[in-house]
């Protein structure tokens, strides 16, 4: 069990004015910031982010979305950070999402649902390795 995981404020909840709210209540919730910064995906990057879903219908879809606007992107550390910030964020389809979670909060919809969060621990690490640098990380 690793102690950081990967997150993204997606383009949705950049533009709907959500991204201080949810930083805020990252913080809240315990997780310390080891990197963060603003930056926007290009088509290319953010296909080659969801590669492993190439093959799903809604790839075009998502590939469009996340380089649509500016992204915030950060790796967060707390006990079991993974499995407990996938709480934090709720269900993928926000509609589905428990009540007082991020998505059920903030996010547009199922295909807009305005935060990422890394499914494993080795997901965690090739993400976060993908935005950060080492010398980005604290
Ligand atoms: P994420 O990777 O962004 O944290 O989301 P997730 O694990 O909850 O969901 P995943 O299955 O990994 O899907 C990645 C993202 O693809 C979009 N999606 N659209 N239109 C659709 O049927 C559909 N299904 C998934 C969502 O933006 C989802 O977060
Ligand atoms: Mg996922």
């Amino acid at each position: 069990m690793s102690n950081r995981t990967f997150t993204m404020i997606k383009p949705d909840a950049m533009k709907n004015g959500h991204a201080g709210a949810i930083i805020d209540r990252i913080i809240k919730e315990g997780y310390r910031v080891v990197a963060l910064k603003q930056t926007k995906l290009s088509a290319e990057k953010a296909g080659e982010f969801y590669a492993v879903h190439k093959e799903r219908p809604f790839y075009g879809e998502l590939v469009e979305f996340m380089s649509s606007g500016v992204i915030i992107a950060a790796i967060l550390e707390k006990d079991n950070a993974v499995a407990s910030f996938r709480e934090l964020i709720g269900a993928t389809n926000p509609a589905q999402a428990a009540e007082g979670t991020i998505r059920k909060l903030y996010a547009t919809s199922l295909g807009e649902n305005a935060v990422h969060g890394s499914d494993s621990d080795e997901n965690a690490k090739i993400e976060g390795a993908f935005f950060f640098s080492g010398l980005e990380q604290f």
